[in-house]
């Protein structure tokens, strides 16, 4: 949440800034604003709303700063207006700072603050930090007291942060800070970055170098030095990055998710080739994880948030039904303060798109410290499962399954949700080939389903992208939806209903089939559309009969089902077609015309489906 961006170079730095911020708006989007140095002064402009009112306002205004910092904003403390918006700056305006995180303590430093004089013009934690390093600047300041200002500022804040914070009198400095939210370093000739994400830097260097929690910076034209909070001086080895900058456009597509639904039979190819052994190996899956890992493992915690909670629900399934290992599913937000009874020889995995999710993290980090001093069953083991191995997933847990899916942008996850599944599938496989819980030929019958999802899911865009679209136009008055599923398609119910909600803005209920008659069905008249996932399989008949009692009260029904299935054709008012498949399989191919349709609705309403309201790409904030 949020996006912080800053430039030190040769360039102009509006530009440079601009850019970066259109890259990070994915974070959030409530307000934009830049802050450079003009002759020893800050010059600041901000706007609410989306980046482009920040650009109307900068296209009135020559400014060839080549130093500066940048902000997108997703509203935790104070309405998303001007005043509110960063870059914000201390009384004299000497010093202006971007964040992304939450003072916790802020309400106590800005009422210290106010006794001292300060002056503060907005409702955010922010204001805190410029007012403070303020504070602790000589009136003629010199050599480290900028650096020195800023951590001593830092031993006063509580709290998840990155900040990036520029000085007038310095007008050859940008100081960086990581504690807790992430901020990645780019470095390139004669001039450098800093952002939230490598989205931003990826257009100008390959080189980054990323500070780690407890790190902070100082960048300049003639390079960067890494310190920790107590001011030492740390050596860092800079790293490449694997992004081109193609990813990051849309190529044709009218929006990322669109293009990030169509990438998907590549993901699934690309998992493919990188996790499956290559005929004749001892074992045929090779995931890069350590078999230390999982053996013995008893029991297994899936810990996440959202559409990757959804995923861990299959992964549940998979990891029970195939490799016979109990396993729970838990948001993380409610796990970190209600976490389960410990047990011994447990495996934590956490799911995250992004692989910064303050809630993931944070329970994940719980787990491990409370296992930390306890005896050998007992202590953690920890897997992430992830598309962004670059980020804080990483150095937190043991290891990762990169699910291969790339960076998307795309608020809705569509192309990460069955990169993860994908992962499940594998990390199920490996474990049910160690453990004897499935044979070879079982194994080698699974995989052989696994290697036709691409195939399937090209042929179910080329094929029902036309139907599902004209189908959307029916829908532009509904106001309920419910979805239902079972079993394995369950959390395909329910991920089809999140998307539907988060870029139609239209209510959607997901529901296991069976349950709907305890209660739900109460909902249901001509008005509200019911889509049923009716996979053949062992569920198939049941889900059919639930349809059915939904039909009795006049809903329409909806079904995701394959071809030629008479039952199907003479329950559902309409059907949404894919391949037949194995069951255990089916999850990849139901929940692809889910987010096709999703994706209709909101496109046809002209609403903002890359960026819908209130929402923001990684969740950083608790
Ligand atoms: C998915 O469409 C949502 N935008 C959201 O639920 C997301 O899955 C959730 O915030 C978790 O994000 P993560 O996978 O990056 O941890």
């Amino acid at each position: 949440m949020c996006g912080i961006v800053g430039y030190i170079g040769t360039q102009t730095a509006t530009d440079i800034l601009l850019g970066g911020l259109e890259k990070l708006e994915y974070r959030g989007y409530d307000s934009a604003g830049i802050a450079t140095i003009l002759d020893g002064k800050i010059h600041r402009l901000r706007a609410s709303g989306k980046l482009y009112n920040l650009r109307e306002k900068l296209a009135h205004s020559v400014n060839p700063s080549q130093i500066g910092i940048a902000h997108t904003r997703w509203a935790t403390h104070g309405k998303p207006e001007e005043h509110n918006a960063h870059p914000h700056v201390d009384t004299a305006a000497r010093v202006a700072v971007v964040q992304n995180g939450i003072i916790e303590n802020y309400l106590d430093l800005k009422e210290e603050l106010i006794t001292q004089g300060c002056q503060f013009e907005s409702e955010t934690d922010t204001e805190v930090i410029p007012h403070l390093i303020a504070s602790y600047l000589p009136c003629a300041p010199k050599g480290d007291d900028f650096l020195k200002a800023v951590q001593t500022t830092i031993t006063r804040l509580k709290g998840a942060f990155a900040l990036a914070i520029i000085c007038a009198e310095y007008s050859d400095e940008i100081i960086v800070v990581r504690n807790q939210a992430p901020l990645i370093i780019g470095l390139g000739q004669g001039e450098f970055f800093c952002a939230s994400d490598v989205t931003a830097i990826a257009p100008h260097t390959c080189a980054v170098l990323s500070l780690e929690n407890g790190e902070m910076a100082r960048l300049t034209p003639l390079g960067v030095e890494v310190y920790d909070f107590e001011l030492n001086r740390l050596r860092k080895q800079p790293r490449t990055l694997e992004w081109s900058a193609v990813n990051l456009e849309k190529q044709g597509f009218r929006h990322f998710m669109l293009k990030e639904i169509h990438e998907q039979p590549a993901v699934i190819r690309a998992c493919l080739e990188r996790y499956l052994s290559p005929p004749d190996s001892a074992s045929p899956i090779q995931l890069p994880i350590d078999s230390q890992l999982y053996q013995g493992v008893q029991q297994i915690q899936i810990i996440a948030c959202g559409t990757s909670w959804h995923a861990g629900l299959v992964g549940k399934y998979l990891l029970e039904q195939l490799a016979g290992i109990p396993t729970a599913v838990q948001y993380a937000s409610e796990y970190r303060y209600a976490p389960s009874p410990l047990t011994p020889h447990t495996l934590t995995i956490g799911v995250t798109q992004s692989g910064e999710t303050a809630d993931t993290l944070a329970a994940l980090e719980m787990e491990k410290y409370r296992r930390i001093n306890l005896a050998s069953p007992y202590q953690a083991r920890t897997l992430g499962i992830t598309n962004r191995p670059e980020s804080t997933l990483t150095q937190m847990v043991d290891q990762i399954i990169n699910t291969q899916a790339g960076i998307e942008i795309g608020v809705a996850a569509t192309k990460s949700f069955t990169a993860q599944l994908m992962g499940f599938y594998f990390l199920a496989l490996q474990l049910a080939f160690e453990r004897q819980t499935l044979s070879l030929e079982q194994i080698q019958s699974i995989i052989a389903g696994m290697r036709a999802l691409p195939h399937q899911i090209e042929e179910i865009i080329a094929k029902q992208s036309a139907p599902i679209e004209q189908l959307a136009h029916e829908f532009s008055q509904t106001k309920d939806f419910i979805f239902i599923g079972r079993g394995i398609n369950f959390p395909i119910a329910l991920e089809g209903a999140l998307k539907l909600k988060e870029i139609s803005y239209i209510h959607a209920e997901g529901y296991p089939a069976g349950e709907m008659k305890h209660g739900p069905i109460a909902l249901l008249d001509e008005k509200v559309p019911v889509i049923a996932i009716a996979m053949p399989g062992i569920v198939y008949d049941k889900v059919i009969s639930n349809a059915q009692e939904a039909k009795a009260r006049y809903a329409r029904l909806i079904g995701v089902t394959p071809k030629d299935n008479l039952e199907a054709e003479a329950t559902f008012d309409d059907l949404l077609y894919v391949p037949q498949v194995e069951e255990l399989l089916s999850p990849i191919l139901a929940v692809i015309p889910l987010q096709l349709l999703a994706y209709y609705i909101a496109a046809l309403q002209g609403l903002d489906v890359d960026q819908p309201r209130n929402l923001a790409k990684s969740v950083t904030v608790e």
